[in-house]
């Protein structure tokens, strides 16, 4: 038997359209990071293959930009959000602006940039804030060491915990994310028929059955919504 919907419990599933206010590129936006570079190139187990400096020198970059951005008006909203209700942010971000305003409980399902594991041993994973992986640096193994990114063609993080949060959630938060990649993109089904769903995106691929979509930035809408659940009003 299903497990009862919890009324107090709120999943938010964010995408980079969350971090677009915060100065961070999305991937398909016409300025996204995807009309710049070939996915094939920087973001799979084959590029890194084939050339691992240019995978390294993606990842160098994107980490330092993501350090010097700041949480904006929804990653802040968000974490406000704790005062009532029990919150659970799954993210596609590999950014910290969610933790760096505060939300405490953040699933990262496709890896976290200020993180490197070893290509040796995938328990090995080590804090490395926001410095540069070089060649040559190496785990306690002696093995290279890796971005701790899912690359396509990998498993995405923490998955079956992500379908848990999502199946007892009353409210489910969606905000910034095209819905093109999966399985990320199939979590929205695990919501309850009867939780209350929103997605804010300025644009997405097809509207999931279910959800009310509300178009527009999330630093414009987010405050909105989490004020009116704070107050106990839908909004
Ligand atoms: P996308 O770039 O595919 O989608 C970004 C979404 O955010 C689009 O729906 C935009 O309309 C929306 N958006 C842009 N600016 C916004 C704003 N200010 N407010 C609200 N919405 C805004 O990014 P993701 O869906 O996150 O995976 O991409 C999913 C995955 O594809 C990423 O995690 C990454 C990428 O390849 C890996 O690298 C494995």
């Amino acid at each position: 038997m299903s497990r009862p919907i919890d009324h107090n419990k709120i999943v938010i599933l964010t995408g980079a359209g969350v971090s677009a206010e915060s100065g961070l590129q999305t991937f398909r936006d016409s300025d996204g990071l995807w009309n710049n570079y070939n996915v094939a190139d920087v973001a799979t187990p084959q590029a890194w293959q084939r050339n691992p400096q240019l995978v390294l020198d993606f990842y160098n970059h994107r980490r330092s930009e993501a350090a010097k951005a700041q949480p904006n008006a929804a990653h802040l909203a968000i974490a406000e959000l704790e005062k009532n209700f029990d919150v659970t942010v799954i993210t596609q971000n590999v950014d910290d602006l969610h933790e760096r305003a505060g939300s405490s409980n953040v699933i990262h399902i496709h890896g976290e940039l200020n993180k490197v594991r070893s290509t040796l041993d995938p328990e090995l994973i080590y804090n490395i804030g926001d410095k540069p992986i070089k060649p040559g640096d190496t785990c306690d193994k002696g093995a290279q060491l890796r971005p701790h990114i899912v690359w396509f063609g990998e498993i995405p993080e923490h998955m079956d915990t992500a379908s848990q949060h999502l199946k007892t959630a009353g409210k489910v938060l969606v905000i910034g994310t095209s819905l093109a990649v999966y399985p990320a993109a199939g979590l929205l089904k695990k919501a309850r028929h009867h939780a209350e769903k929103i997605i804010v995106a300025l644009d997405i691929e097809r509207k999931p059955y279910g959800y009310t979509w509300l178009r527009g930035k999330a630093g414009d809408i987010v405050p909105h919504i989490v004020n009116c659940w704070l107050e106990g009003r839908r909004p």
